[in-house]
């Protein structure tokens, strides 16, 4: 791109090694897709406790979050939805050379989307996470309403009601909240996690 001509990286002194022995693990995404009501949140939070409490450098990346604050400015227009992950990528990737375990948590419905995500943050370092409950289980839970104003045309586009959920082919997890525990999905998680990275 021709406004980058003129804009060259700086590289310090501190590097992602550096940051990954200081913390005693390296850094990696786990990358939680499935539908609305799923439990992507609640599992990447209770992970995030757990890795905390084992002295470890986490942090949860939560689609509602980001959409009030780096992407507030963004509509949920299909070229602003790829902007959104974009975005998001760019983010965690930051935070990976920071030496951090990101636990990112978005509906993110469109395998093409999720598939530029690993291009932006590397295949080694990111993973699949599909969390996965039938749509009658989260319609069931409703947890924020808005199945209930899908069914009724009040909102639009709405993944898994009028909105396509491409599932994952070959996830790295699969968690299935209908019949795993909070508990299962969690401790399942953990282990993938210090297993993968264990330095
Ligand atoms: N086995 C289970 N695993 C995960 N969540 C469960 C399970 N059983 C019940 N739940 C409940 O389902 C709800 C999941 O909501 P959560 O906000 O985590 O979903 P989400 O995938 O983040 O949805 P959204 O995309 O709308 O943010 C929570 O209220 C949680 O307590
Ligand atoms: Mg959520």
């Amino acid at each position: 791109m021709d406004s980058m001509k003129n804009i060259r990286r700086y590289q310090g002194a501190v590097d992602r090694g550096m940051w990954e022995r200081l913390n005693g693990h390296k850094a990696l995404a786990i990358w939680f897709t499935g539908l609305s009501g799923a439990g992507k949140s609640t599992i990447a939070h209770e992970v995030e406790k757990t890795l905390f409490d084992r002295g470890m450098r986490v942090k949860v990346f939560d689609g509602d979050n980001v959409r009030h604050g780096l992407c507030g400015d963004l509509s949920f227009s299909l070229e602003a939805r790829a902007e959104n992950t974009r975005r998001i990528a760019e983010m965690v990737k930051l935070f990976l050379e920071n030496g951090t375990i990101c636990l990112c948590a978005f509906i993110s419905p469109l395998r093409a989307d999720r598939l530029r995500v690993r291009e932006i943050v590397g295949a080694g370092d990111f993973h699949e996470a599909f969390v996965s409950c039938p749509v009658g289980e989260c319609e069931r839970r409703d947890t924020k309403g808005y199945y209930r104003l899908a069914r009724e045309g009040k909102i639009k586009n709405y993944t898994g009601v009028s909105a396509p959920y491409d599932a994952p082919l070959d996830p790295e997890l699969l968690l299935e909240t209908e019949k795993m525990s909070i508990r299962d999905s969690v401790e399942a998680v953990v282990a993938y996690i210090l297993k993968t990275s264990a330095l």
